[in-house]
């Protein structure tokens, strides 16, 4: 049947964040759909990552309103938000945030939230996903940023996240590990989950569906 409206993954209105005397955003209103691949972009000092926060549940608004996947996040508490991050969200950083005295395997089993004994066998799926099936046992001293950068994707993968929020993800990349990042990725894209990625980078821009364009913390949508 025609005419089914767009399902809103992530509606923010109003969101202000101050950080003492700082004013981060100021009234950031847009959306983003489900299954939706969009890129925050702006100079650095923006506010990018401010928002990526809030949309991940890291942190609280100062006011406005956001709904994550049908749920009001801005009033959650912090032990709320951490459950609704693991229920919901997958997180990449551009520092990679690995433990370095655990394998690539035991990394990714770290993130898992519903732990059972199918553990292992998940966190291995995981990896083999973003091709990386064949360093399990290696410690992130012994793989590449590319490398590190997959591994830390299979970790956000591991709870079978509807929303992959990335903020720089290739920032530390040369560009054939850039590229098997960014395919990945796609293929998350493909898998109709709703992607955010902040970057500076116009080739990302290029790929997306929407650019959520920021400037002193305005939102130019
Ligand atoms: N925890 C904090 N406490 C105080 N001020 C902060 C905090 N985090 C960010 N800010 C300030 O808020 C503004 C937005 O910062 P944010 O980190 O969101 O920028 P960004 O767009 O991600 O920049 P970059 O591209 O350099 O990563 C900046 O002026 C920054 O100094
Ligand atoms: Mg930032």
């Amino acid at each position: 049947m025609r005419g089914i409206g767009l399902i809103k993954m992530i509606i923010a209105k109003d969101l202000v964040k101050k950080y003492d005397t700082t004013c981060a955003l100021k009234d950031a209103s847009f959306t983003i759909e489900k299954g939706e691949w969009a890129n925050i972009m702006g100079p650095s000092g923006s506010g990018k990552t401010t928002l990526l926060n809030l949309i991940g549940c890291l942190d609280s608004p100062t006011s406005g309103s956001l709904m994550v996947n049908g749920s009001e996040t801005s009033k959650l508490s912090q032990k709320e938000r951490t459950r609704f991050r693991r229920e919901n969200i997958g997180l990449v950083f551009q520092q990679f945030h690995m433990i370095p005295h655990l394998t690539a395997l035991e990394n990714v089993m770290i993130a898992q939230y519903f732990h059972s004994i199918e553990d292992e066998k998940e966190a291995r799926e995981a990896l083999v996903h973003v091709g990386m099936g064949h360093r399990l046992h290696h410690l992130p001293s012994r793989l590449s940023g590319g490398e590190q950068q997959r591994v830390c994707i299979a970790r956000a993968l591991i709870n079978q996240p509807q929303i992959i929020l990335a903020d720089e993800p290739t920032g530390n990349l040369d560009k054939k590990n850039e590229e098997a990042v960014l395919d990945i990725f796609r293929e998350l894209h493909s898998e109709g989950r709703t992607i955010v990625i902040v970057t500076h980078n116009p080739e990302i821009g290029e790929i997306g569906d929407k650019i959520i364009q920021i400037s002193h913390g305005e939102v130019n949508y």
